[in-house]
């Protein structure tokens, strides 16, 4: 079955036609980063108003790159949330109507479990069960996954995402948006040894995380020792180890805990390489594997929503003609095959 996949939660315009035996066939991506540079963060109408100029285009794009016709999509998967409203909309809207018009079904997919199974994507993929580790800009989830749709979160962050923890920080860096791979190059020059960011909740037992803490501890070092450029890059290295060694000892100890020996660690700061060296690192000493998606498919994508569309249309769920999206939707609240 041909699945096409729609993503377009957020910033990014994300679509990707996905077979069932053959894999991925083709996938195309437009970030709307500039359009929102100029705010430092996401402004949802604009967002909104931009997915419905990409979208159609798109997805003729990938129909042609996979060397298929409309004729041939037997499915389509388009994210229902969580994410921002107006943006979920676009991709709901023009998914149900084309699976309508098309007489074929349309199912629809949770942002995370997308983020969740990307690493399916690649050559030697994860089998069940298996430890997720899920950072985004928006999420920062440990989760459980005994199998599609069975999900228990293990621990989640009580304030701030990992990755909004580094759009703040490079913020208050003057770094542009997003912030996270801004942040992750300025660390590369930064001296390891000159500051020492506190690994929060680590010291005490328990899989939840807390960044806001860094924020603080952020500006407060600022204040104190200047802007220059050396200090600047010695605050990105010192707040990137804060968050990589908390990253990777909550892997470890949910790795300990379950008795698993796979972790999949995905969603956009999957894609910094101080975490990706850390916890491949961390997995080594524990007996484990860890599966990353490929650069790529950390941040969000269409390839993923069309991955995760699959698997379900494959078990035979499929949406009404009625369509909802959900803002907010806790990954455990969905269930599965
Ligand atoms: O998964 P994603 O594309 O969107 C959400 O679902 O939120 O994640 C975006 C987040 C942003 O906060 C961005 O700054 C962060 O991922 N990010 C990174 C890196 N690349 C993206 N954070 C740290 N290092 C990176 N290389
Ligand atoms: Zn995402």
């Amino acid at each position: 079955m041909y699945v096409l996949g729609i993503e377009t939660s957020c910033d990014e315009t994300g679509v990707a036609i996905y077979h069932s035996q053959q894999g991925l066939l083709a996938h195309a991506l437009y970030s709307q980063t500039r359009l929102h540079a100029d705010y430092g963060g996401v402004v949802p109408e604009l967002a909104s108003r931009d997915h419905i100029r990409k979208l159609t285009p798109l997805i003729r794009q990938v129909i042609i790159d996979a060397g298929l016709t409309s004729q041939q999509v037997g499915g389509i998967a388009y994210t229902a949330g969580p994410g921002l409203v107006g943006a979920l909309l676009v991709g709901a809207t023009v998914g149900r109507s084309l699976a309508w018009a098309w007489q074929i079904p349309a199912v629809a997919v949770h942002h995370m479990e997308g983020h969740l199974l990307a690493p399916m994507l690649e050559e030697n993929p994860p089998e069940f069960p298996f430890i997720a580790l899920l950072v985004s800009g928006g999420h920062t989830l440990l989760v459980e996954v005994a199998r599609i749709g069975g999900y228990t979160i293990l621990g989640e962050s009580l304030d701030d995402a990992a990755g909004e923890a580094f759009d703040k920080t490079a913020k208050m860096l003057g770094l542009g948006y997003p912030g996270g791979p801004a942040v992750a190059k300025l660390a590369e020059t930064g001296n390891p040894e000159r500051f020492r960011f506190p690994r929060p909740m680590t010291n005490r037992p328990g899989l939840d995380f807390s960044f806001s803490g860094l924020k603080t501890f952020t500006l407060n070092t600022l204040n104190q020792n200047g802007r220059d450029e050396q200090t600047k890059a010695d605050i990105a290295r010192a707040f990137q180890d804060a968050v990589v060694d908390t990253l990777a000892i909550k892997c470890r100890r949910a790795l300990q805990q379950s008795g698993l020996t796979r972790l999949v660690v995905a969603g956009g700061v999957s894609a910094n390489k101080a975490i990706r060296t850390a916890v491949q690192n961390m997995v080594h000493k524990e007996n484990a594997t860890v599966y990353f998606p490929r650069l790529e498919f950390c941040t969000d994508n269409g390839a993923m929503i069309a991955l995760a569309g699959c698997r379900r249309l494959l078990s035979g769920e499929h949406e009404p003609l009625e369509m909802t999206v959900h803002p907010r939707w806790p990954l455990d609240q969905i269930t599965g095959q």
